[in-house]
């Protein structure tokens, strides 16, 4: 295993420790709503703390985007950038639904080349290097292998902070399920992305992602055989938002049997508004 991903694998179990115990008493933890529908709580920032402390040991100079405390000074100017999700899927996590993860990803001049992705709560490890394949638990993983839509269990995420593109959301899900065998929601969109690498998912998409949600599912998708992209299928899938990732085959037809919704999409995005906190 590459240094890098030896070393963002022990920070994600430091971190995956830190969920787990919280997981063991949550009336105790104090909940701080970020927006709508949008909750922090001590575990994220002492699981990121956790993070970037064990990178920043081995890695003094690098650079560091973190969910919780945003870019480090040195984001502009180092070519090392790790970009940190410390608990994806933080409203399951407050509730027990047990599907939760950290992501962890280091890009080097704005390439992915290694990222991990820990589920504390099945004790399973999603590693990836560029060039070097897609792992679950030291065991070679691909995407799927089915050839039409029809046949296909397709991820999703919905957006449940921001009211502003709902409507044409909800369009899309009625079309993806009525071309598909499926949908599923299960609400940490990183652990999405490592199922569409190992494929238990044929294939998923959102919109309304960070760069924290994508980056380490980014390269486990491609190292695994797959394709990721934005709607339209090119473009910054990282920074824009937006996110269909699949097998290749099941790629093109996602990206056709989404493209009606494209530009209402991005005229929804144009409006996009930070919703206020609904006490
Ligand atoms: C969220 C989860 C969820 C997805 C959201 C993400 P968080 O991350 O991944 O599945 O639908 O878009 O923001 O806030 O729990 O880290
Ligand atoms: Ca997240
Ligand atoms: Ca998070």
């Amino acid at each position: 295993m590459h240094p890098m991903l030896t070393t963002a694998v022990k920070a994600a179990r430091k971190a995956g420790s830190i969920i787990t115990r919280a997981s063991y008493d949550l009336d105790r933890l104090t909940v701080r709503r970020k927006q709508h529908n949008d909750f922090v709580t001590e575990v994220d920032h002492a699981a990121e703390d956790a993070i970037i402390r064990t990178l920043r040991d081995a890695y003094p100079s690098h650079a560091f985007l973190g969910e919780e405390s945003g870019a480090s000074a040195a984001a502009e100017n180092s070519d090392y950038l790790w970009i940190i999700d410390p608990l994806d899927g933080t409203t399951n996590f407050l509730h027990g639904f047990p599907q939760y993860c950290v992501s962890i990803a280091i890009s080097q001049r704005g390439q992915i080349t290694h990222g991990v992705i820990y589920d504390p709560v099945r004790n399973d490890l999603f590693t990836a290097s560029r060039g070097r394949g897609a792992f679950l638990n030291d065991r070679r993983i691909r995407v799927s292998n089915r050839h039409h839509l029809r046949d296909c269990l397709i991820g999703t995420g919905f957006p449940f902070r921001d009211g502003s593109y709902l409507d044409t959301y909800l369009r899309m899900m009625k079309a993806m399920i009525e071309h598909t065998a499926g949908l599923r929601r299960p609400g940490a969109a990183a652990l999405d992305l490592a199922y569409v690498a190992a494929g238990f998912y044929d294939g998923f998409w959102e919109v309304g992602l960070n760069p924290w949600d994508v980056a380490a599912g980014s390269l486990l998708v491609q190292e695994a055989g797959g394709l990721i992209g934005d709607l339209a299928g090119e473009g910054d899938f990282l920074h824009g938002g937006q996110v269909i990732a699949a097998n290749p085959r099941i790629f093109a037809q996602m990206v056709t049997a989404l493209a009606p919704f494209r530009d209402d999409m991005m005229r929804d995005a144009k409006r996009k508004k930070p919703t206020p906190v609904a006490e």
